[in-house]
């Protein structure tokens, strides 16, 4: 920006129409190249400051000598010249304020951070635990790191029992120096949970326990070491094989729709007897037979049975460690079903997911088909 004052060397209306015409340009071209608000600030001051602005010290110098018929339209001149600039700053204030608060320019596109979701595992629990909060169930968590005897023992599974070989288990190192009960293993199943729960309360007793699990396992499309599973537990007067029927019929129709049905095979657990394995028709060909169900029409889905006397004893032996008398879990008076399912394998088939590992994979593009 130039600070030279321009020479006047008339006042005559056609000089003074030309030498504000000059000016006039010399403020549109400025005022069209001004981007920040630190070259607006000082165009601002460059014209309009109220010492060294330039339309002050040019009023000055041509005022001065000017002829008294000359003053009123070189103080027009000067007056449409001060709009000029005081308009094309307001213009540039209006085009600011839309675009900028403090500097910063909320036109840009934002770095918004997007909501996160609930891993499709989680929903899963959610979904079937929340089937059971329904029935008056509640919630019981338990520790990942359990002893033998929780996740094993009092279960009915004996010391070298082969009944163990059915869950490889990772054992904790370092653990042959303790009584076997006490030695520490990843849990292989939310098993362990039901006694821990019976220990501390009377029934009745209505839990679900979701939580995470580990084998020994290779993984493979179904299979992987750390997986998830859901167990119940009922213990009350009066429980039959029939309210675990009923209530297992009616959980898969409320997960998978009303027109699932369900049916019971003999089974083996040993924390359970009679024990079952339950079926439910297809959820992909409707029982007819296809692909997923290998063209029998039925799926298996979960474990159960009725509370084995013996975990009930071991229950027992326990609570009368603090209480001698306590009879709470007397099977002459009181009978529970119990179930576990695996999440993943729910997962999957409402998702239709065809490989386990995706789960555990944190790739975004398979999870953000659950947003
Ligand atoms: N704990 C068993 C497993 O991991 C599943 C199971 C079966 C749980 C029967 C139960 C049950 O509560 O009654 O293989």
């Amino acid at each position: 920006m130039t600070d030279t004052i321009p020479q006047l060397n008339s006042y005559d209306p056609s000089a003074l129409d030309q030498a504000f015409a000059t000016l006039s340009e010399e403020v549109r071209q400025q005022s069209g190249s001004l981007k920040t608000s630190e070259e607006q600030e000082a165009f601002r001051l460059h014209w309009l400051g109220r010492k060294q602005g330039r339309l002050k010290l040019i009023s000055e110098a041509w005022l001065k000598s000017a002829p008294a018929e000359a003053r009123k339209p070189l103080g027009m001149q000067f007056n449409q010249l001060k709009q000029q600039i005081e308009q094309a700053l307001e213009a540039l204030a209006a085009t600011k304020s839309s675009a900028t608060v403090q500097g910063i320019d909320i036109s840009l596109p934002g770095s918004a951070r997007r909501p996160g979701i609930p891993h499709p595992l989680l929903s899963t629990m959610h979904e079937v635990v929340r089937v059971f909060h329904q029935l008056g169930y509640s919630t019981n968590l338990g520790p990942q790191v359990e002893s033998d005897f929780y996740n094993f023992e009092a279960l009915n599974f004996p010391p070298n029992h082969p009944a163990r070989d059915t869950q490889d288990t990772l054992q904790i190192a370092g653990q042959q120096v303790r009584p076997s009960r006490d030695r520490l293993l990843m849990r292989t199943h939310t098993s362990p949970v039901q006694i821990r729960t019976m220990i501390a309360q009377t029934p009745p007793v209505r839990i679900v326990i979701p939580g995470k699990v580990h084998r020994n396992d290779a993984a493979d499309a179904t299979h992987s070491p750390i997986f998830h599973q859901i167990e119940g537990l009922c213990v009350d007067t009066n429980i039959t094989f029939s309210d675990l029927k009923g209530t297992l019929d009616h959980a898969m129709k409320a997960l998978f729709g009303s027109a699932v049905k369900t049916r019971f095979f003999p089974s083996f657990f040993p924390f359970t007897e009679p024990s079952a394995d339950v079926q439910i028709s297809c959820i992909f060909c409707g029982g007819s037979g296809c692909r997923k169900c290998k063209h029998s029409g039925w799926i298996e889905l979960l474990g159960c049975g009725m509370v084995d006397p013996a975990v009930f004893a071991a229950v027992t032996a326990e609570r009368r460690k603090i209480d001698p008398a306590d009879d709470a879990y007397n099977p002459a008076r009181i009978s529970g079903f119990a179930f576990g399912m695996g999440v993943e394998r729910i997962a999957m088939m409402l998702h239709g997911v065809s490989d386990i590992g995706h789960f555990y994979s944190g790739d975004m593009r398979f999870l953000e088909q659950f947003a």
